[in-house]
C-alpha cells in the first residue's frame, strides 16, 4: 500500500542576500523558477500534496509553483521566526494526517526525487524522522548531525554548537521526513531558547527522541543539496544543473565537443545522434531529433529541428521556428514562426519570419522576408523547388508558386505564379568606354589637389 506524503515547501525567506526586486525563489535555473524545479522533484517522488509556506511574493510564487498533478496550498509566514515555525504555518495541512510529512526549501532546488525517496524509504522503514545530511570539508554555518551509533541525537546550530561540535563535518541539509501522525505532537514542543531566539526545526530531532522515536540521517551528495542566498550561489546552482542534464544528455546519446560551453534550458529535448557543436544556446521549448545537427554558435529556442537538418554555426531560431528533415539554415540567419520544408536551404544572410518555405526551396544569400509594415505581420509562403535569387526582398504578403525563380536581388511585391520567372529590379544599363572616362577625371582631380597643397 503506498504511503501518502504531504511536502512542506518554505520559500517565506526575504532574500535580502539576493539583492533583488523579486523573491529569490523566483530566479530560474536553466529558465524555470527555482521554486518549479522542488514542486518538479517532490512531485517525482510521489508526494500526494504540497503546502507551500510563504512570505514575500507570495502570490507570484503560488503560481511559479503551480502544477496540473499537484494539489498546492499556500500558506503565509507573516514573521519569521525560525524554520521550525515556518513549517507549522502549514499546521491545517499537516493535521489532515499523512504517513510521511516531507520539508524541502525553496531555495535548494537542486535535490532529486531518489534522493526525497530514500528519506521515504527510510521513514517506512520503521523510523519517525529522517534528517537529509551532507559530508562538507566546510561545515561553517550549517547545523552539524549529532550521530551515535546510526542513530542522530542531535542536530547543533552553529551559533549553538561547543568548539567539539563544531569540527563535525556531517552537515543538516534542512531537508526532512517526519512520521506525519506524531509530526505536530513533536512540532508543537519546539521552543526558542537559543541564540538566535528563532524555533529552530533541528530541535525536533532532540523531542521525537526522548519520546522514544527513531531518528536516523541519508546522505545526499553535497551538490545536490546547495541553496541560494546570492547571485554567485544562483549561478552555481545553475552550472551544476547544467552539467548535470548535459550529462543524462551524452549518455543518452547525444554527442557534444565541448559540453561546458553549451547552455541547455529545463526542457530541451536532443535526440539520440544529435551533434550539438561548442558555444551553442538553447533557450525554452526546444527539440532537436537525431541525427541533427547544430553548428558552434547558434541561439535556438521555441523551434523544432527535424531529422537530417543542420543549424549553423551563427544562426538564430526564433520561437516558430520548424525544420523540416534534412533543411538546412546555415550563417547568419534568422528564422522566426516559420515551417522551413523538407531539405529546404536557407543558407546565408537570411531573415525568414512569418513563412513557409516548400520542399526543396532553395533561398538565395540575403534574402528577406518583409514581414512587417509597421504595424502588422504579414505571411510569405514559398513553394515546392522554388529558388530566390540572392538579395530579394519578399514583402509580404506575398505568395511565391512551386518551382518559381525570383531573380536576384528582386523587390517581390507580387504573387509570383508556378514556374514564371519575376524580376523586381531595374535593368541593368551600359555604357561603353565609360569607366575609363571617369578615372581620368578623377585622376586628374587628385593631381590638381596635390599641387596646390605644395
Ligand atoms: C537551516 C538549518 C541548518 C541547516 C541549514 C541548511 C535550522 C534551525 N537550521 O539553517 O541546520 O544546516 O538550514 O541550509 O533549521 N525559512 C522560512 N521561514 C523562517 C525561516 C526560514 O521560510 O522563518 C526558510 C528560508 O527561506 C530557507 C529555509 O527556510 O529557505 C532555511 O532557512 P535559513 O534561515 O536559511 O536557515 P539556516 O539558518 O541557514
Ligand atoms: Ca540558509
Amino acid at each position: 500500500m503506498s504511503r501518502t506524503c504531504l511536502a512542506v515547501i518554505l520559500a517565506a525567506g526575504d532574500s535580502t542576500r539576493m539583492k533583488s526586486s523579486m523573491s529569490k525563489v523566483l530566479h530560474p535555473i536553466a529558465g524555470l523558477p527555482m521554486i518549479a524545479h522542488v514542486m518538479q522533484s517532490v512531485a517525482a517522488a510521489n508526494a500526494s500534496e504540497v503546502a507551500l509556506v510563504l512570505g514575500r511574493d507570495a502570490e507570484a510564487v503560488a503560481a511559479a509553483a503551480s502544477r496540473p498533478d499537484l494539489t498546492i496550498e499556500s500558506y503565509t509566514q507573516v514573521e519569521r521566526r525560525g524554520t521550525g515555525h515556518a513549517v507549522l504555518c502549514a499546521r491545517d495541512a499537516i493535521a489532515r494526517g499523512y504517513d510521511d510529512v516531507l520539508v524541502a526549501y525553496g531555495d535548494v532546488p537542486l535535490v532529486t526525487p531518489e534522493t526525497f525517496k530514500a528519506a521515504r524509504a527510510a521513514l517506512a522503514n520503521s523510523n519517525d524522522i529522517v534528517v537529509i545530511g551532507f559530508e562538507t570539508p566546510s561545515p561553517t554555518g550549517y547545523g552539524r548531525l549529532l550521530v551515535e551509533n546510526g542513530q542522530l541525537l542531535a542536530i547543533r546550530e552553529e551559533r549553538d554548537a561547543s568548539e567539539e561540535e563544531r569540527k563535525v563535518t556531517r552537515c543538516n541539509s534542512g531537508l526532512m521526513a517526519i512520521n506525519g501522525r506524531r509530526a505536530l505532537e513533536w512540532l508543537d514542543r519546539i521552543g526558542n531558547a537559543n541564540a538566535k531566539g528563532e524555533y529552530y526545526l533541528t530541535d525536533i530531532v532532540e523531542i521525537a527522541r526522548a519520546a522514544g522515536a527513531s531518528v536516523v540521517a541519508v546522505d545526499a551528495p553535497k551538490a545536490e543539496v546547495m541553496g541560494c542566498n546570492n547571485r554567485a550561489e544562483l549561478a552555481m546552482i545553475e552550472r551544476v544543473w547544467q552539467e548535470r542534464r548535459r550529462h543524462e544528455l551524452m549518455l543518452s546519446g547525444v554527442t557534444m565537443v565541448a559540453p561546458e560551453t553549451v547552455f541547455l534550458s529545463h526542457d530541451t529535448e536532443l535526440g539520440q545522434d544529435a551533434l550539438i557543436e561548442p558555444n551553442v544556446v538553447f533557450g525554452p521549448g526546444v527539440t532537436v531529433e537525431g541525427g541533427a545537427v547544430i553548428h558552434a554558435f547558434s541561439h535556438i529556442e521555441g523551434a523544432y529541428v527535424a531529422a537530417g537538418a543542420t543549424v549553423g554555426p551563427f544562426a538564430r531560431l526564433r520561437p516558430g521556428a520548424n525544420l523540416a528533415a534534412d533543411s538546412k539554415v546555415g550563417n547568419f540567419c534568422e528564422v522566426k514562426k516559420a515551417e522551413i520544408g523538407k531539405g529546404a536551404k536557407v543558407n546565408h544572410l537570411t531573415y525568414i519570419g512569418d513563412a513557409f518555405v516548400g520542399a526543396g526551396s532553395n533561398i538565395g544569400a540575403g534574402t528577406i522576408t518583409c514581414n512587417y509594415d509597421g504595424v502588422n505581420k504579414h505571411v510569405t509562403r514559398i513553394g515546392e523547388g522554388a529558388f530566390i535569387g540572392s538579395n530579394s526582398s519578399l514583402v509580404a504578403p506575398v505568395t511565391i508558386g512551386d518551382k518559381a525563380l525570383v531573380a536576384s536581388g528582386s523587390v517581390i511585391t507580387e504573387d509570383v505564379p508556378a514556374d514564371a520567372l519575376a524580376f523586381g529590379r531595374a535593368r541593368q544599363e551600359m555604357k561603353p568606354g565609360r569607366a575609363t572616362v571617369i578615372r581620368e577625371r578623377n585622376l586628374a582631380a587628385k593631381a590638381a589637389r596635390k599641387t596646390k597643397s605644395d
